[in-house]
């Protein structure tokens, strides 16, 4: 077989990572790739966002299954321009993926199916959004309706915060198109927890549990970003908090969009607050988690190819997937400043000592440049491992991380450590 990747972040080298591992497949192209693929898949020039050329591409090449990583392709329509060539593909099509594209669409989903989520408004006016903050108690989340690359959610502790994230979004338009409607939801306090699923349209395929760690800094301080590391299993998932989970969540969610005639194909991710009356769905990502598939990844015992291919063909049921009992842990080395302003072009030194330790490095930012490998991004490497226990595993990770070195390098040093 041969499979396109489309992305070039540390989730998509863990998918062509894993990809080759398939007795199934023979040759791995990936647009645009990065450089830490290059002894895995071929490297094709061409952007995420142009979606008409992937499909030209994968229709030249004869590429039997096409794997998407990021939002922006899946926003853009690029399973439904694959579909009508009749090309395979794993991801929802562009309606399907407003649950993640929309979130004002994705409120009053779950409002008409009882899917429990914070209280919240619409505003498509900002004179009423003010309004309505002027007169609310707080804490309160303003979020952009659209996508905001993460950067569209503003939780404000009073009034005058509220009245400059509402300017922001709507006036100034920081986020374009995406912030012309906000959503204004209820503050929720609790455990936050990642929970992702394969889902055919009908069936659906629980993943491994995972956690990311969002904050910037140790202890949970510091800004949002994309994740700054991540562990799997989650390890305050219950057995009964994943049945609640799926019977409340994820299956109506799944019923519901097919109802709509948005049958959902592909991974279904659900950003959760575990509050004191149970999981409430703070986002629905149309997507892989980044860095969550890489622990994620790291004890899929089966093959990957199968699963995805299951989900396109809609023929989940026939596939079985055993997960490894080790426990596995990922670190984000990033560029000093991330996820704010920061730099590039740094030499990184020390990976194939980590490599001969028995970690996976996948590269999330990074370039070649001549002969040396240079920080091209925020989050520039995602160092893995796994072990029987949660204390081995991250042991193992941050002896490796101490050989590896470029300027202006920062990580947390407590990923997985609370609950060591
Ligand atoms: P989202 O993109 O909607 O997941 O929001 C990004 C982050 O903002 C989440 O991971 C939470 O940490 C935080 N957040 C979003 N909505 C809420 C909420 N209603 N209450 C508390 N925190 C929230
Ligand atoms: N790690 C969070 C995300 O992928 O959205």
């Amino acid at each position: 077989m041969k499979i396109l990747i489309v992305g070039s972040g540390g989730r998509e080298h863990a998918l062509v990572w894993k990809i080759s591992q398939s007795k199934r497949v023979d040759k791995i192209f990936a647009a645009p790739g990065n450089p830490g693929m290059n002894s895995l898949a071929e490297i094709v020039d061409i952007k995420p966002t142009s979606i008409i050329e992937l499909a030209d591409f994968a229709q030249t090449e004869k590429i039997d299954l096409t794997v998407v990583g990021p939002e922006q392709p899946l926003a853009l329509g690029i399973v439904d321009e694959f579909n009508s060539h009749n090309l395979k593909i794993f991801g929802p099509t562009q309606k399907a993926a407003m649950i993640e594209t929309s979130k004002s669409f994705a409120k009053e989903f779950m409002r008409k199916n009882n899917i429990p989520t914070p209280a919240f408004k619409t505003f498509n006016s900002s004179v009423d959004a003010l309004d309505h903050v002027r007169a609310a108690s707080f804490p309160l989340v303003i979020k952009a309706d659209g996508l905001a690359a993460g950067k569209g959610v503003f939780i404000c502790q009073k009034k005058s915060e509220a009245e400059a994230g509402i300017k922001e979004i709507m006036l100034e338009g920081k986020f374009g198109k995406s912030g012309e409607r906000v959503v204004i939801e209820e503050f929720l306090a609790g455990q936050e927890m990642s929970f992702m699923v394969i889902s055919d349209g009908k069936r659906i395929m629980p993943l491994a549990t995972s956690m990311d760690y969002k904050k910037a800094l140790d202890n949970d301080k510091g800004p949002n970003t994309g994740g700054m590391g991540a562990i799997s299993p989650a390890p305050q998932l219950s057995r009964d908090l994943f049945n609640t989970i799926m019977k409340s969540i994820i299956e109506p969610t799944i019923t519901g969009l097919k109802f709509e005639n948005k049958k959902y194909k592909g991974v279904l991710y659900a950003g959760l607050m575990i509050t004191r009356e149970g999981p409430k769905v703070l986002e629905f990502n149309s997507r892989f988690g980044d860095p969550e598939t890489q622990v994620v990844l790291m004890r899929l015992k089966s093959d990957l190819v199968d699963v995805l291919e299951g989900s396109a063909d809609e023929n989940l049921f026939e596939v079985n997937v055993d997960w490894d009992k080790n426990v596995s842990g990922c670190v984000v080395l990033a560029a000093k400043g991330y996820p704010a302003k920061y730099g590039k072009g740094q030499k990184i030194q020390g990976l194939e000592r980590a490599k001969v330790m028995g970690l996976e490095v996948f590269h999330a930012g990074t370039a070649q440049v001549k002969n040396s490998l240079v920080s091209a991004g925020g989050r520039v490497l995602n160092i893995c491992a796994s072990a029987p226990t949660l204390k081995e595993t991250m042991d193992k990770i941050y002896n490796g991380i101490s050989f590896i070195a470029f300027d202006d390098m920062t990580f947390r040093r407590d990923i997985g450590w609370s609950r060591r």
